[in-house]
């Protein structure tokens, strides 16, 4: 007789434990929601006292309850930065939705593999309807699909490849030897992760051709036709020009219908980085800034920039979603069924992942529970905080606005009037200037180097952002910059 296994239950918490563990952390979440404003936005971390609090030896043991929570609340309170703040203003990095948080308890306990029908039944059938959703929303036509990848990175990556397969002669067979070389457009104010997709596809980083920008840091579309043209010339083919509607440095939104007429002249796909300001177009006033999008054949779109979602939360749509499986199908034996009983579609045909988790819930959570109306309504409100704050800078007598405020980013520099004129030292100042606004714990903003110059650039995607916390990062950072300019700073 085989000797059979005892039962071995200890991973296997009861429904008591379970909540007794979900009651902490639903606990020291909602502290961390009550105590947010008076927080510090970040401080100054040192790695080796972070190694000292959190890398702790794995237990052979469970710890005990006192010391996993102490353990979680240093994480929580003493170790982290809080994009989720009203005075984070850096980068493009949602606030955070209170209802994604509680989405992604629930998508974690359920543990669906979004990749097969069979393995997540609902939550394939919401992610659909999320992504159609979405593209509906840019006018895309009804035969659109699309799916939630990893971030825009990635997003833009899914696109550029159905881009290249469908321009490329058998490239997902024989790579890109079979055929003439490809190219991709885009703009020199575009996200670096464009050259990334181009490497990552084969075409390498060099065959993403930077077009020149206009005075509003747009697209040329003059300059994107000569180099289309000169390219067609040499027997290159324009797989893709890819127009961002919303740019990271300063949020301008390239002219779209008049790329999408010089990609229909020259056969080129259409794919829009709408990463940032996709969701521009849930709001009334701001949507005809996106207009020309629905041409698009592609467009990546992230939930976690200004659908404020937890991270991550990137999606990608595209025109006609058969052409998903066109890129992406492949076949492995071990996951056989039979065509008779197949039912419904398996996204894992549709993008780079195998296994997928459910980040949609936390995109589809977060629309129900506030609606389209509210998201709207504060989309919009962010962009008017922007011009705000653009008007604050404007009328102070230190600080000089350094591009048009477009969307929800406003770019400006500390420029007190006897430093005008000195370039290299206005830099080194707004260097500094930026690294003491970080460490403040006030507020919180990055910077945007434009025409070669350093600025401080603040990006309200924060539903906590208010006029007030507009008002403190100038207070603060005159406050910083009078200190600093006063130094004997003359590197
Ligand atoms: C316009 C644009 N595209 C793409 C990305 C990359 O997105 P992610 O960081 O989600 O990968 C960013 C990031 O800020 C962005 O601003």
């Amino acid at each position: 007789m085989p000797e059979r296994p005892e039962p071995f239950r200890v991973l296997d918490w009861d429904p008591d434990r379970a909540r007794q563990l979900g009651e902490d952390a639903v606990d020291l979440w909602v502290e961390l929601l009550a105590r947010l404003p008076e927080l510090p936005v970040s401080r100054e971390f040192r790695a080796d006292e972070l190694r000292e609090a959190l890398a702790i030896e794995v237990p052979e043991e469970p710890l005990e309850r006192g010391e996993l929570l102490g353990h979680l609340r240093s994480l929580v309170l003493e170790s982290s930065i809080y994009p989720g703040h009203p005075g984070f203003l850096a980068y493009i990095s949602g606030a955070g939705t209170v209802p994604g948080a509680a989405a992604d308890l629930l998508a974690a306990a359920l543990n669906q593999n979004g990749g097969a029908f069979r393995l997540s039944p609902g939550a394939t059938t919401i992610e659909e309807h999320l992504v159609r959703w979405l593209a509906g929303r840019f006018g895309l036509p009804a035969g659109a699909g699309g799916l939630v990848v990893a971030g825009g990175a990635v997003a833009n990556l899914v696109g550029l490849k159905v881009a290249r397969d469908r321009a490329g002669e058998d490239a997902r067979g024989s790579g890109l030897r079979a055929g003439p070389p490809l190219a991709f457009y885009a703009s020199t104010e575009s996200h670096v992760v464009q050259q990334r997709a181009a490497d990552l596809l084969g075409l390498g980083s060099e065959a993403v051709r930077l077009i020149a920008v206009d005075d509003r840091w747009r697209m040329r579309p003059d300059a994107l036709a000569e180099a289309l043209e000169r390219d067609l010339a040499a027997g290159v083919v324009p797989a893709a020009v890819i127009a961002t509607a919303g740019t990271t440095a300063t949020g301008a939104i390239d002219p779209l219908p008049d790329i999408a007429e010089l990609c229909e002249r020259h056969g080129a796909s259409l794919h829009v980085d709408a990463c940032y300001g996709g969701p521009a177009a849930l709001a009334d006033d701001l949507r005809p800034l996106l207009d020309g999008i629905e041409r698009a054949d592609s467009i990546a779109v992230d939930a976690h920039k200004w659908l404020y979602t937890p991270l991550l939360g990137g999606c990608v749509l595209v025109r006609d979603s058969r052409q998903l499986a066109a890129s992406f199908a492949t076949e492995a034996t071990y996951v056989w069924l039979d065509e008779a009983l197949r039912e419904g579609v398996d996204l894992t045909l549709h993008g780079p992942d195998f296994s997928r988790g459910f980040a949609a819930l936390r995109i589809w959570l977060s629309l129900l529970a506030h609606g389209r109306a509210a998201y709207g309504r504060r989309i919009a409100h962010d962009a008017a905080l922007a011009r705000y704050l653009g008007e604050l800078v404007d009328d102070h007598p230190d600080f000089e606005l350094m591009a048009p405020v477009s969307l929800s980013i406003c770019c400006f520099r500390y420029a007190p009037a006897a430093l005008r004129g000195d370039e290299d030292r206005l830099d080194r100042l707004n260097e500094r200037l930026m690294m003491a606004v970080m460490s403040d714990g006030r507020v919180y903003c990055s910077n945007a180097v434009l025409n070669g110059r350093f600025c401080l650039r603040a990006c309200i995607v924060n539903f906590r952002t208010e006029a007030e916390h507009l008002e403190l990062l100038v207070e603060v950072a005159a406050e910083h910059g009078a200190r600093l300019a006063a130094g004997t700073d003359r590197r």
